[in-house]
């Protein structure tokens, strides 16, 4: 049963101190329940501060690296070193601080064309969760970002892999920039056992409010529903700023 939580902080900062301790919650439950972690990082402006308080003192020593895996809910195809490349974003504000072994990271690769990566990753994909055939991944935790469009992941309006219910990952053109991505389905977003949009900015409030109280089934991150997991909506205040019930 889905279960959907709003959250509320002051500003980003704040959002992304609740954001990283959700990430050691949910790191802590996972290794101790089942030996290991599985989440997806969303690429974007928002996770980024969550990502750099991850990676230094407290929570650095906090979280259970060494059994935590560390995925990308999608990718622009652009080389690491390309400053709009999730993949080398993670790397700067988290990834190269981490005592995080190499075989724990899977990422897409950027540099591949957008076909063979998408059949690379869904191959990683399937080797670390080892999904029943026609079954999908089960992330422990998705960090998801939406723009003011609606869009999440690199789903976007209207987008053709909107209605994509049988591949885990879809290559796609759009957003900002407007390039080639690859970006995990909405039958791997929906299995997730928790949820997580990161959402601030007083530029979003529109579209939360659209979201949240509007009805609006039609923007793709409406149709984010992890069916038998937990959805929390973490705003800040700016964001949260036109929602009736806040
Ligand atoms: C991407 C992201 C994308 C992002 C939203 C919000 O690779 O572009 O995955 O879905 O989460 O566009 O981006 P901001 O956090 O920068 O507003």
């Amino acid at each position: 049963m889905l279960t959907t939580q709003l959250i509320i902080t002051t500003d980003l900062d704040a959002l992304a101190l609740k954001a990283a301790e959700l990430f050691k919650t949910a790191a802590r439950t996972h290794v101790d329940g089942r030996g290991r972690f599985a989440a997806a990082l969303s690429g974007g402006s928002t996770p980024r501060a969550m990502h750099r308080l991850l990676a230094r003192p407290p929570l650095l020593a906090e979280v259970p690296w060494e059994q935590t895996h560390l995925f990308w809910v999608d990718e622009r195809c652009l080389p690491a070193s390309d400053p709009e490349s999730n993949l080398g974003s993670a790397w700067r504000d988290l990834l190269q601080h981490l005592p995080l072994p190499r075989e724990n990271l899977h990422y897409v690769r950027g540099d591949f064309p957008p076909e063979e990566a998408i059949e690379e990753y869904q191959l990683e994909l399937i080797s670390f969760f080892q999904p029943a055939p026609g079954e999908f991944p089960v992330f422990d935790l998705i960090f998801l970002g939406v723009g003011r469009d609606g869009h999440t992941a690199s789903l976007f309006p209207d987008s053709f892999a909107l209605r994509e219910e049988h591949r885990m990952v879809a290559a796609v053109k759009g957003g900002t920039p407007n390039v080639h991505r690859v970006t995990l389905t909405l039958p791997v977003l929906n299995r997730a056992r928790q949820i997580v949009f990161l959402v601030a900015g007083r530029e979003k409030a529109e579209t939360v409010k659209a979201l949240l109280e509007g009805d609006r089934p039609d923007l793709p991150a409406a149709q984010v529903k992890p069916a038998g997991g937990e959805l929390i909506w973490l705003l800040d205040q700016e964001a949260a700023a036109l929602l009736e019930k806040a």
